[in-house]
Parts: structure tokens; sequence; C-alpha cells
């Protein structure tokens, strides 16, 4: 397939938005990047150019976080009324949901991934986000505190604590959840009264681009968002070091996050990481396999396994194991494969060619390794990066495939014997992101929950996220949350008021 036969029934709309190069958005200007160099983004379903985009760098980077600095330090956005914030945000919401037909194509169009489920949970998501989001501003308040001061005895005094918004945030995110991570880094910031420099992945810029055009449409003040499309060595790495960056939020990979951390230490900047995973689905002896066999191949393949909490280790009971196997490779070796701007199409390219050669390697290494191959493992097509939902049997802690993200529709099933054991055998890896269970029993909930080491546990689903949930992680996993309440308490300051009658 051609990319001219991939984009053949594209809308109006996503046409005109990649007939010209994407520009970088400052001070609610679009301007190509100053060095005036451009770089392609890629159809995943066939390896073609879809559009050029302005690269931005340091320069551009520098001339973003100015704008957002004069912006949060001239107050049009952290000064506004409360209400007028959750107005515009309202507004920008709004916009998002009369183009999310648009949004959702142009992602599937940049990501690879299907346009339906894009449309559903992506970019339902994204809007039910910034609206939950806009809520916020008018409720934002400190606590009045009953101050005692004993070597002031006779004095009186108040306090209270006010909620100050971080001030100028720079926002690194992921090609895998584009539009989506958008929102989560985007709505709390705003809600809060920050100033925002986003760049997003060099892989899938195009989303964030179009997000920016609604950002304009909505009349947001000028310098209030900053989108610079570039790469992570040069425009990310400017952003963590630039020194009028008050803090830096990163979702992506847990080798890039503590680079990141360290860059951002010299400035002292407020870091909040989401990073990535290894998370175990736990298939328990009682568990209804109606439901677990295809909750635990869904926890997998969804977006093509290129989820930070993707359930990527299986882990099932002696007793069910061949059941378990069984009704998986069933599930895996039923979806269809294909470009995802046909929503039939249930298994999409991988992100880049970079991806699938990873991917690729993994699924060698796992075989090389003695892990039993019992579906994929194999390319499909000749062109794109399309890879078979993968199943590893068989699979051990010793083995890289087990201890390394994949990042990929590859999942490895662990045998295990005794229920006592799987929580610790669920926790031995660095990370801790997400985690499920799948039984009946209430007691197995009870026990076993709080024994898991992850920000998210499910019980009998997995991939769950909800606007009002918070989503993070423990350990190597990364720290701070998105989403709910929490994710504004990341751009938030408290500043102590003490007065003395
Ligand atoms: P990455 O962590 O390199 O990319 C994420 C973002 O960080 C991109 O916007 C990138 O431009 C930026 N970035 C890269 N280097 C940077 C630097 N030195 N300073 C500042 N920003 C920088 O992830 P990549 O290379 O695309 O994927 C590699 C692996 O990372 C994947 O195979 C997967 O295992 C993991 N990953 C995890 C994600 C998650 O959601 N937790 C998302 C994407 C990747
Ligand atoms: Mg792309």
């Amino acid at each position: 397939m051609t990319i001219a036969e991939n984009t053949e029934n594209l809308s109006e709309k996503v046409r005109d938005f990649i007939s010209s190069p994407r520009k970088i958005l400052i001070n609610g200007q679009w301007s190509d990047a100053a060095s005036g160099k451009t770089f392609d983004t890629i159809d995943p379903a066939t390896g073609e150019v879809i559009v050029k985009v302005a690269e931005g760098d340091s320069v551009d980077i520098d001339r973003a976080v100015k704008a957002a600095r004069a912006a949060f330090d001239d107050g049009p956005w952290s000064g506004m009324n409360p209400t007028t914030r959750e107005r515009y945000m309202h507004r920008l919401a709004d916009l998002m949901e009369e183009n999310a037909d648009t949004l959702a194509e142009l992602e599937a169009l940049d990501n690879g991934k299907n346009v339906a489920v894009a449309r559903a949970v992506d970019i339902q998501i994204a809007i039910d986000f910034i609206r939950y989001m806009a809520g916020w501003p008018t409720k934002i308040t400190g606590d009045i505190l009953p101050m005692s001061v004993p070597y002031a005895p006779d004095a009186k005094f108040m306090g209270y604590t006010l909620k100050e918004p971080v001030g100028v945030v720079g926002q690194i995110i992921p090609w895998n959840f584009p539009a989506l991570m958008c929102s989560w880094k985007l709505g709390p910031a705003l809600a809060a009264g920050c100033t925002v420099v986003l760049k997003p992945a060099e892989e899938t810029p195009l989303t964030a681009l179009y997000i920016g055009e609604l950002i304009c449409q909505a009349g947001f003040p000028e310098g209030v968002v900053n989108i610079v499309p570039g790469y992570g060595h040069t425009a990310g790495a400017a952003l963590t070091v630039h020194e009028q960056v008050d803090k830096i939020s990163f979702t992506g990979s847990t080798e890039v996050g503590k680079l990141i951390v360290k860059a951002a230490a010299d400035t002292m900047k407020n870091v909040t990481m989401e990073l990535g995973g290894k998370s175990p689905a736990i298939i328990l002896p009682d568990a209804d396999l109606e439901i677990a066999i295809p909750g635990a191949a869904s926890a997998i393949f969804f977006n093509q396994g290129q989820v930070c909490c993707a359930g990527s280790r299986l882990f099932v009971p002696d007793s069910l194991y061949d059941q378990v196997i069984e009704g998986l490779a069933e599930v895996a070796n039923s979806m269809k494969i294909g470009s995802g701007l046909n929503p039939e199409n249930m298994v999409n390219p991988l992100v880049s060619q970079v991806q699938f050669d990873r991917v690729m390697g993994y699924i060698k290494s796992g075989c090389a390794e003695g892990a039993d191959l019992i579906a994929g493992g194999n390319r499909r097509g000749d062109k794109g990066y399309f890879i078979e939902p993968t199943i590893l049997g068989n699979t051990n802690r010793e083995m890289k495939v087990v201890r390394e993200e994949i990042f990929g529709p590859v999942v490895c099933v662990q045998r295990y014997h005794d229920i006592d054991e799987v929580a610790s055998l669920a926790n031995d890896t660095i990370y801790g992101l997400g985690a499920s269970i799948w039984t009946r029993d209430v007691g197995n909930i009870i026990n076993i929950v709080p024994k898991i080491r992850a920000g998210s546990v499910w019980v009998n689903c997995h991939n769950i996220l909800d606007v009002v949930m918070p989503f993070g992680g423990y350990k190597q996993s990364g720290f701070g949350k998105d989403m709910g309440k929490e994710a504004l308490a990341a751009y938030l300051e408290t500043k102590s008021v003490c007065i003395m009658a």
C-alpha cells in the first residue's frame, strides 16, 4: 500500500492540514524554525512521508520559554480570574469535541493506530480531561491554620496557605498517545495558571500542532501555550536546562527520564516523571477465564503494546496454563492486521522503523533464550511496521524479554505454582506502573492488592484509565501523577502566609 492509497478516504480537514509544512507555535504566532530546518513525519502503515514539520532546536526553545515567561510574569493567565480561565479551557474542550473526528484521523495517520479506537479512547479522554481540569480553577484553595508560636505567646497570628502556579512548565511527551498526552500535560498546567512550552515527540507531532491551532482559535492569551516540535536531544534537552523554566513534566522512557532528572537538577526544577513499565497481569486460580483471557490479550495488544502500563508479563497458575495459552493464541491469531485508518483492523503498525527493529529484536532474543513461540513472531507485509500479536510461553525472570520493556505486541507468559508467591514474582522488576489481578474472590483482592508495588492496580480489567483516577508510577516508573486532582497538585506551589496582629 502507498500513502496515497492509505489516505484516500481522509477528511478534507486532515488533507488540508497535511498539505503544507507545519510550523512552530510561539507567542500566538506560527513560524518556521530559526534554523529553517524541517523533519519528516512518517505514516507507519506505509513508511512514507506525511508532511514536513519545522524542526525546533535550542534557539526556538529559548524564544518559546521567553514568551511563556512573559505570559506568566505579566499575568494574563496566572492573574486571570478563575472563572474566566475556566471558560477558556471549556472553549478549548468544545473545539476539540467539534474537531474530534479530525483529531482521531490525524492521530491514526501519524501514529498508525486504529482510528475508531483513537476517537473513542485517545481523543475522548483528551477532551474529557480538559473539561475535568476546566472545573478546577475556581476550586483551588489553601487552608487557614491555627497557629500557636510558643516563643511569641503574647502576639496573635493568623496563618494561611495560598496555592500558586509553579510558573513556566516544559512538557515533553511521547508518541504512543500523542493527543492524550498533550491533554494530560496541558490540562492541569492551564488550570493551575501555569504557562507552557510543550515539545511533542518527533514521531508524532501532528495532533499537538492541531490542538495548537484550536488553542489559538479559543483565543488564549499569547504565550500561554507554545508548541515546539523537534528532537529530544536538541529541543527537548534545551528545555530541561533552560534557566527560566520552573518545572519539567515528562512522559517517556525511563532511560531519558533519568537524563532529564539529572539535567533539571542544575536549576533545581520541579519534575514529574511518568516512565516505562513492565506491568504484570496476574490470573489467579479462581479467575473467570471467559473474562481473563480476552482481558489479558487486550492488556498487551491494545495500541500494539505501545502502552506504558501494558500487561506485558502474564502470570498463570500451572493448573490453568494450557487453557490460558490456547485461549490467548486463539485471540492473537484472529486479530485483523492492517492500517489503522480502516477501523476493522485491530492490529496496526508500530510507530516507527526504530520501534519495529527493537521489538523484532526482542522477539528473537526471547526465542534464543528458550521461550516457546506460541503465536505471532513475524513481520506482516513488506511495507509499514506491522508485527503479528506475539505470545512467548514458559518465560522466566532471567530472560531479557521479561526484564526489559519491549513496548510492542509481545506478551511473556510465566507459570507460577503457589498463590502466596505471585505478588513477589509480580514485583520482581525495576518498574511499578500498573498491575492487574483476575479473580472472583474478594479475599484475594484484599490480600494481594496491598502487596503490589505499582501506581495502578486493576481487578478483572487492565488499562482502564479515567480522568478522575491519578496515574503514575512507583519505583523506576517515575514519580508524580497525571490525571485526577493529584495532577493539579503537581503544578501548584504552597505559600505559607503569616499575619501578626
Ligand atoms: P524517549 O523517551 O526517547 O522519547 C520520549 C520524548 O522524550 C520524546 O518527545 C523525545 O523527543 C524526548 N527526548 C528524548 N531524549 C531527550 C533528552 N535527552 N532530553 C529531553 N527530551 C528528550 O522514547 P523513545 O526513544 O521514543 O522510545 C524508546 C522506548 O521508550 C520505547 O521502546 C519504550 O520502551 C519507552 N517509551 C515509554 C513511553 C511511556 O509512555 N512510558 C513512551 C514512549 C517510549
Ligand atoms: Mg509519524
